[in-house]
């Protein structure tokens, strides 16, 4: 008998801080109009000194487990999705099963940017529906105003901290994980990177002058791939899904400019009302923004019992993705 993978909970956490528009201007050249007419962004959360990504993933997990029913003992694995771990290693998902309480499980983080949270469910699917698990929970969580160059106005006005989790499990009912696309395309990686603090660049006095522990973005590039790759990862995620785009109920998708957002739901025809938005409040919180949006859209009910929902990404690497659910 052919398996499945169920959405059972959804949960997210985000940090107290907020960063307006009016608190950029005054340490940038910047301006309210500009962030919102370019970006759709009015507000970001940024995490304190003693706040790091665990701490945002253990809110959010909590929740998941709280909205599954699930008792922290039952998670057969977790995966974290993050480009911004507590620390290089021991991994985030280690410390984050450890403090939760879900004894000794597989936890591993991976990355891919801000399309992790859909390589996540990607890996999930295949755990489960192979039969190797039951009970997952996928986090896609970052706190990207820790590696932000405060001085570079084109990308500091962006970002901002989070964390999304779902609980997914063999038995329904719940968000089915639908058909998929995932792909990368190493050689443009240079447009999207933090140069220092790897291998490469082991970190220096000479790297930290250089302020290569932060990301260093080429927007406009970033941009054009970006409009393109969201488009293919839905077209091919429905194709594989044989779901036709007029059976579409709802877009959740990456956070990362308002105009994006919209590029895309105009290729899938889509109503306003049919696209959920939530970057004005927390700005792009990379591998954490479907899930903090997926979250939202599922307790506010605009995602519910029948909802057929796409959900689309690009980011990092540079790497893209597509996955369908069907609630
Ligand atoms: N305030 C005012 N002016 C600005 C700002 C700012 N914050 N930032 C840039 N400008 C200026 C530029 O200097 C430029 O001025 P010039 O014409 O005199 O040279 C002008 O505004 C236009 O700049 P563009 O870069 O063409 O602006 P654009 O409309 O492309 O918007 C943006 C820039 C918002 C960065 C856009 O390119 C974008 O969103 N790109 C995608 C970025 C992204 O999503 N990155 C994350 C990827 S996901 C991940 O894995 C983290």
């Amino acid at each position: 008998m052919s398996r499945n993978a169920y959405i059972v909970g959804t949960g997210h956490g985000v940090p107290d801080g907020v960063i307006t528009n009016a608190d950029l201007e005054k340490i940038v050249d910047t301006s309210d109009e500009w962030i919102t007419t370019r970006t759709g962004i009015k507000e970001r959360r940024k995490a304190d000194e003693n706040t790091a990504t665990s701490d945002l993933v253990k809110k959010a997990v909590q929740d998941a487990l709280d909205m599954a029913g699930w008792e922290a003992e039952e998670v057969e694995g977790i995966i974290v999705g993050t480009v911004t771990p507590d620390y290089v290693f021991p991994s985030t998902a280690a410390i984050v099963a450890d403090q939760l309480g879900m004894g000794k499980i597989p936890a591993y983080d991976f990355e891919a940017g801000c399309t992790a949270f859909i390589y996540g469910l990607v890996q999930a699917k295949a755990f489960i529906e192979s039969g190797m698990m039951n009970k997952m929970i996928v986090v896609g969580s970052d706190c990207l105003t820790k590696i932000t160059n405060w001085t570079d106005r084109s990308s500091c006005i962006l970002f901002g901290d989070g964390a999304g989790a779902v609980a997914v499990s063999s038995e329904g009912p719940g968000g089915r994980l639908g058909g998929w696309h995932w792909g990368s395309d190493g050689s443009l990686g240079e447009h999207l990177i933090q140069p220092g603090g790897g291998s490469r660049k082991p970190a220096s006095h000479e790297t930290v002058d250089k302020i290569e522990h932060t990301i260093h973005m080429n927007g406009a590039r970033i941009f054009k791939h970006a409009v393109r790759a969201m488009h293919d990862s839905c077209m091919k995620a429905l194709e594989v899904d044989g779901t036709a785009k007029k059976d579409v109920d709802l877009l959740v998708s990456h956070q990362a400019n308002l105009r994006i957002i919209d590029a895309t739901a105009r290729a899938l025809e889509l109503k306003p009302e049919q696209v959920f938005i939530n970057i004005q409040k927390y700005g792009n919180t990379s591998a954490a923004s479907i899930p903090i949006a997926l979250d939202e859209a599922r307790r506010s009910e605009a995602v519910k019992e029948g909802s057929t929902v796409v959900l689309a990404a690009f980011g990092a690497g540079l790497t893209w993705g597509g996955m369908i659910l069907h609630w």
